[in-house]
């Protein structure tokens, strides 16, 4: 695991901005597995910027996002599809025919049947990755077992009271379900590459880097993946050894 301790957020984004443009400029046809979050925010802004001053071209690339909530409509402002568009694909010029984002809604285990199909025709050449107070990556949540595929989840309580403050910071808005890429779908990309910022990410990171690898910590399981970069600011870094 290569771990990159950064002074800030600001420095956070840039690395991993910088990892992220290394791999779309060597490989213009590369798949990339994306993610929602506060923490992606800054990274998405630097792939913009630089889209718009480098003309680095998204044309050939294709993208598969983790998750997105169930029973939200795609134009709901809080939805995962709107989050996408409006903080990336709005403004590369990526395809609509290759961008990927599961659906929650309709028939919802077919819904996941065929998002798993359709990301095992490709090999996700780096998977984006913010991480949960309570160690969720995507949306597995504490207990989800390392072998799952794309599934459905019901949400954690301390995601919910997490996640509240997009929903009008009530806690009854929040949805309860969630269809998320599995961990056994994260842990088959080529690279992963996990940001996190702020001192309620601290314990997560903890577990990450020297926690013990178990169910009841999803994030743990990235020890065995061959090529992980951990890139997080010093107060996310605040508890490690
Ligand atoms: C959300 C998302 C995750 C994200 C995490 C942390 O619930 N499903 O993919 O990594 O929680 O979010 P944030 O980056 O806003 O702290």
């Amino acid at each position: 695991m290569n771990l990159i301790v950064c002074e800030n957020y600001e420095e956070v984004s840039q690395k991993a901005f910088e990892i992220m443009k290394e791999i779309v400029a060597s490989k213009p046809n590369a798949t990339l597995g994306l993610a929602t979050g506060s923490s992606p925010i800054g990274l998405y802004k630097k792939m913009v910027e630089d889209h718009q001053k480098h003309n680095t071209s998204y044309e050939a690339i294709t993208s598969f996002n983790l998750d997105e909530y169930v029973g939200l409509s795609k134009d709901h402002p809080e939805s995962y599809y709107s989050f996408m568009y409006h903080n990336l694909f709005d403004h590369i010029n990526i395809k609509e025919e290759n961008i990927h984002l599961p659906q929650g809604n309709g028939e919802l285990e077919q819904r996941c049947n065929e998002y798993e199909a359709e990301i095992a025709k490709y090999v996700v050449d780096i998977q984006l990755l913010g991480v949960g107070r309570n160690g969720h990556i995507g949306f597995n949540e504490p207990g989800t077992p390392f072998t799952q595929t794309t599934h459905i989840v019901t949400l954690d309580d301390k995601t919910i009271q997490d996640n509240a403050r997009f929903f009008n910071n009530n806690v009854n808005e929040v949805p309860t379900q969630a269809i998320t890429m599995g961990i056994a779908t994260i842990m088959k990309a080529k690279k992963v590459l996990l940001i996190a910022s702020g001192e309620n990410k601290a314990e997560a990171i903890y577990n990450l880097v020297h926690g013990e690898i178990r169910e009841e910590c999803p994030v743990t399981v990235l020890q065995k993946h061959a090529d992980v970069v951990v890139i997080v600011d010093k107060a996310a870094a605040s508890n490690l050894k």
